[in-house]
């Protein structure tokens, strides 16, 4: 989206485009046909149908089945929740405050770029745009959140980063991707997808979440089948659940662990760090200051209500996976009421992961140097 389109009605489909409207459908509709690389202009009336579909009572990208979560407000409110958590737990946007802030520091006859693949709510874009306001943020995504005005010096694109980002390559001084595992196809290529997008110097920076939770004692928690018992949670089997359909389709869900090492091994990137922090599902985990106590209980309630609703958001993918709908309800019920009762305490695991890419000559390629 680029032209300020903000007021879309998803029930806007009534086929009454005009004839500019006529127009540009036909060049949507035949580049979503041939498969090429998408980057639209997104208009509500003309785009609604083609982009976005009805799934289970919620709004779902309609160009891929690999990332089969709601792209609706329901589900942007839910990713906000998570992006304040990141937030709290960051201490602002990004790691690694000091060399980011030396890359995007302003320069004389340089434009710099920041690129966040999978924007969804569009928080961490927005948020660097106006940090940052000499530098242009691009936001892609395969269904952008359009609700929202961004600042002038940012944009979000309708794009699949699956096919490839090649009209990018060499663009950006930041390139960022959070969560957005379940929607690629090769975590291996991805990481080399987005390291070409970065000037030389630049610097990618990656998190992601864990499928697995912790139990106090930090380890693997218990999960629950059948009726469930104690200390077995609900949450835990929905998530397993979850990891399962979505490698099933064939997705990078369990990216996470790998981070560091593809990082590592990719031949654009150098200085690659890691980091993994606990964050406790719910207000039960004391710190060792009352700010830091605080602190935790703030990520704790963000994670839960992240959770509660994560369920909720799975629900259409459990039933296109062919789960029971009776099986899929107790997932969320169970898991809600596990969650809201704080019956278990468990941790969620997030590792965030960040790299340089090499100067110019250090690649080893050609086509580079
Ligand atoms: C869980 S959300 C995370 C959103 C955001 N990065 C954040 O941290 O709040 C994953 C986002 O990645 C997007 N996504 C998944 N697969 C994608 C793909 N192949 N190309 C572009 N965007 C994709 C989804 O549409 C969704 O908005």
């Amino acid at each position: 989206m680029s032209d300020g389109d903000s007021d879309f009605d998803f029930n806007d489909t009534d086929g009454s485009a005009s004839e500019s409207q006529d127009v540009d459908m036909q060049s949507v509709t035949s580049s979503l046909a041939s498969g090429d690389v998408s980057v639209y202009s997104f208009n509500p009336t003309r785009d609604g149908n083609s982009l976005l579909r009805h799934v289970e009572g919620r709004m779902i990208n309609a160009q891929t089945d690999l990332y089969f979560m709601p792209a609706d407000e329901v589900e942007f409110r839910r990713k906000e929740k998570q992006h304040l958590l990141h937030l709290v737990s960051l201490g602002r946007l990004y790691m690694q405050k000091d060399k980011v802030q030396r890359i995007l520091a302003p320069q004389a006859g340089e434009q710099k770029r920041i690129l966040d693949l999978g924007s969804g709510s569009g928080n961490w874009a927005i948020g660097m745009a106006y940090e940052f306001p000499h530098c242009l943020v691009v936001g892609l995504d395969l269904a952008p959140r359009t609700s929202v005005i961004p600042p002038p010096n940012c944009r979000f694109e309708f794009d699949d980063f699956n096919k490839g980002l090649s009209h990018y390559y060499e663009s950006f001084d930041i390139v960022h991707s959070r969560s957005t595992a379940n929607g690629m196809k090769d975590f291996d290529w991805f990481i080399m997808e987005a390291a070409q997008c970065l000037k030389p110097g630049g610097m990618l920076l990656i998190a992601e979440g864990s499928t697995e939770l912790l139990d106090h004692n930090k380890q693997i928690q218990k999960m629950a089948f059948g009726q469930g018992g104690p200390g077995e949670s609900w949450m835990a089997r929905s998530l397993f659940e979850c990891y399962n359909t979505m490698k099933r389709r064939g997705s990078s869900i369990d990216a996470c662990t790998r981070q560091y090492e593809v990082m590592h091994a990719c031949s654009l990137l150098t200085d690659v760090g890691t980091k993994v922090t606990l964050v406790p599902v719910g207000p039960w985990e004391r710190g060792s200051t009352p700010e830091e106590t605080r602190q935790k209980e703030i990520m704790g309630v963000l994670m839960r209500s992240v959770f509660t609703e994560l369920v909720r958001s799975l629900r259409p993918l459990f039933i296109s996976e062919g789960y029971p709908p009776a099986l899929v309800e107790q997932f969320i019920e169970e898991s809600g009421k596990e969650l809201s009762e704080l019956r278990l305490h468990m941790y969620a695991k997030w590792y965030y992961a960040w790299a340089t890419r090499v100067p110019h000559g250090n690649d080893g390629s050609s086509s580079f140097g």
